[in-house]
């Protein structure tokens, strides 16, 4: 979500250490867990600068044998119009941008904004984010994509606009439900034609949306908690809609995870808030994002679909109000794309936070399954859920895969990060035994483990967690096994926050990757910073990784590795040092080839930037986001979301012309080489 459109307010007031405790400590720099590097190694650019943190002697990741692929493409200027640019030799196709029917119920999309709420249920959703493509009989020319839809824009969701009066009081029923309808996810069938061209079966039986409002199953932990109650589920077992769907993932089963991320302010309790309400930071005034609680009581109404959304408990008990509707929120959700119709299922055991991404790590056969899941706002944290179950070869292939889902997503134990000085860390559990830095243990604070899933930040504040700079999309390589993540950016952290190893940046306008290594406890890690942004005409302190013209960036978001061992950074970016030369980009680098003079795994840095290269840039206002690839790579799928003057044609790449004003469609653009060969190499 673009930072013009969405203020990530800092909930989190737990104390951390200071940066003044860490500092020095820091750049001692980091120990070493793993053999594979001394010191010698380690580059030393910047205050900052660390030697990467890939091992060879790793025990759970990639060999380091398999060869690594070569970029083959040149870096692209930045651009600031009305179009996408690729590499030459390359196309931008459009493909099932917002409204496009999915089936045979929504009448086509028109461009003055007049479709129903009945359409829109049949269509694609808008603002799309995360998607994932799921070959049909292992093709690369066919295969089904689910496609996020995190938010929307009012304005150009409707004819002239929201019905909302001053004080936010909503009136139009089919507006709100068409709202309602945007959001969630599209499962759709696509092929690529011989014309190079992909398009949408728009009838295939396999299609189909998940919305704001379709009925879905509860899952680990919370399944059937009193917790969950609603008039709607009196035994908690399900939860109506996915909101706010940002990030993705995917399972090793065949199964697409989204994600719910700013879900919080869909909700308000205009009456005693709970703690985990107070911590997550639900709305106690005015009205919700949208409004949409204010036509509760419409003669119109159907089972409450407004009146839930206002979580104020009015009632005696939580049979005559929805003061639970939120806790159905918050989730990592399973979706089956191979079968029809069926339900999707919020994982409750990874975590109730606002989550940005799910990625599993490096899988072992014999070993639990690890899932990553980043909460993006302001000194929020990063989480790990190992499963209890050892992964199963057999289970990849599976005929009933939300079972195999049952079986790796519903036991097993989450776990927060603590990122120490000297590149170490250590996972820190959340269970009711888990030591707080008070001394006493989460069984103080927390009745059941339930419990500790609703308020699951709550329950980090007391382990010591580390508060990050915004914790975004997680990647892993698949040569070395090392673990990625997105810091975007946080420009609130200031002399009274502090700053920490990992976070090491006062005002962090352009945000930074970090990386790390498990160790081989499930509870220890060691870490570094692989690439901060900055503008190429950034001061020695803030263009710590030497960027160029050429591969400037700020603010990194959607991240995402090819089995390549290409990883994809996309950014979502407000800072207007680097967007005054470039709209929102996605840029690639092989990591595990970005190697020192001793051969030892490097960071990026002045003498090695040229392998960090800008590969697409997105049209005006938008921001670049999702990532998947076809099993071939010759088609890659991104989104480019809330653009503000595009598309103008199928052809991605073309500029909207000057004077022509268009209502704007997010959408999925699949990019191409023109000779059909692999992408990026
Ligand atoms: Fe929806 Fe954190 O980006
Ligand atoms: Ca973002
Ligand atoms: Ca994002």
């Amino acid at each position: 979500m673009s930072k013009e459109t969405f203020n990530p307010t800092r909930f989190n007031k737990s104390k951390n250490p200071s940066f003044d405790e860490v500092l020095d400590v820091h750049l001692s720099r980091r120990k070493i867990l793993k053999g594979g590097l001394g010191l010698g190694a380690m580059a030393t650019f910047g205050a900052f600068g660390l030697a990467g943190c890939n091992s060879s002697s790793s025990t759970a990741v990639g060999s380091g044998d398999t060869p690594s692929a070569t970029l083959n493409f040149n870096s692209i200027a930045g651009s600031k119009i009305d179009a996408v640019s690729v590499p030459e030799g390359y196309t931008a196709q459009i493909l099932a941008p917002w409204g496009q029917p999915i089936n045979a119920t929504a009448t086509a999309w028109q461009d003055d904004g007049s479709n129903d709420a009945v359409d829109q249920n049949n269509a694609m959703g808008m603002h799309h984010d995360g998607l994932h493509f799921f070959p049909l009989n292992d093709a690369s020319t066919d295969g089904l994509l689910c496609v996020n839809h995190e938010y929307i824009d009012q304005n150009a969701l409707h004819p002239t606009g929201t019905d909302a009066d001053a004080d936010g009081i909503r009136s139009s029923i089919d507006q709100v439900r068409k709202e309602i309808a945007a959001h969630g996810v599209s499962v759709i069938r696509i092929q690529l034609q011989d014309n190079g061209q992909w398009m949408m079966l728009d009838t295939d039986p396999l299609n189909r949306r998940y919305t704001g409002a379709t009925v879905m199953d509860i899952s680990g932990p919370l399944a059937h908690s009193s917790k969950l109650a609603t008039p709607f589920s009196p035994d908690g077992s399900q939860a109506r809609g996915t909101l706010n769907n940002c990030g993705n993932g995917y399972t090793p089963w065949g199964t697409y995870l989204t994600c719910e991320e700013n879900w919080p302010g869909y909700f308000i309790n205009t009456g005693t808030t709970t703690d985990e309400q107070d911590r997550i930071g639900l709305d106690t005034s005015g009205t919700t994002r949208y409004g949409w609680e204010t036509l509760a009581g419409n003669a119109a109404e159907r089972v409450d679909e407004f009146a839930r959304f206002n979580v104020t408990p009015t009632g005696a008990t939580a049979m005559d109000d929805y003061r639970n509707e939120a806790n159905g929120h918050g989730y990592i959700v399973e979706i089956d794309p191979y079968t029809a119709n069926s339900r999707a299922v919020k994982r409750t055991a990874l975590g109730r936070f606002r989550h940005e991404g799910c990625t599993f790590g490096t899988l072992e056969v014999g070993k639990p399954i690890v899932f990553y899941s980043g909460h993006d706002s302001r000194f929020e944290y990063m989480y790990k859920f190992v499963s209890e179950k050892m992964w199963d070869a057999a289970d990849a292939d599976p005929t009933d895969r939300l079972a195999v889902g049952d079986k790796y997503m519903d036991q097993g134990t989450l776990y927060v990060a603590k990122f120490d000085a000297d590149g170490v860390g250590h996972w820190l559990s959340l269970t009711l035994e888990s030591a707080t830095t008070a001394g006493g243990t989460l069984a103080d604070s927390f009745a059941a483990l339930e419990d500790i899933i609703l308020n699951t930040a709550g329950a980090a504040d007391l382990v010591g967690a580390t508060p990050m700079d915004r914790p975004e999309w997680c990647a892993v390589d698949p040569i070395t096994g090392s673990v990625y993540l997105t810091l975007t950016n946080n420009t609130r952290r200031d002399d009274t926050t502090g700053t920490n190893p990992a976070n090491p940046r006062l005002n962090n306008k352009f945000g930074h990757v970090i990386r790390w290594d498990e160790g081989d406890a499930a509870t220890d890690f060691s870490w570094d910073i692989f690439v901060f942004g900055s503008p190429a005409d950034g001061d020695a302190d803030t263009n710590l990784s030497g960027l160029g013209e050429f591969n400037q960036f700020a603010s990194p978001d959607g991240l995402a590795f090819d089995k390549r061992g290409i990883m994809w950074i996309q950014t979502d970016n407000g800072a207007d040092e680097v967007k005054n030369y470039t709209n929102d980009q996605m840029l690639a680098v092989v990591p595990s080839a970005i190697k020192d003079a001793d051969g030892n795994a490097d960071t990026i840095n002045s003498e090695n930037q040229g392998e960090l290269r800008r590969f697409f840039v997105g049209p005006n206002g938008c921001e670049v986001t999702g990532f998947t690839i076809s099993p071939d790579y010759t088609t890659m799928f991104v989104c480019v979301q809330h653009p503000s003057n595009w598309p103008y044609s199928t052809n991605a790449a073309e500029e909207t012309p000057v004077g022509v004003d268009l209502r704007p469609r997010a959408s999925v653009v699949a990019i191409r080489k023109n000779d059909g060969s692999a992408l990026g190499v």
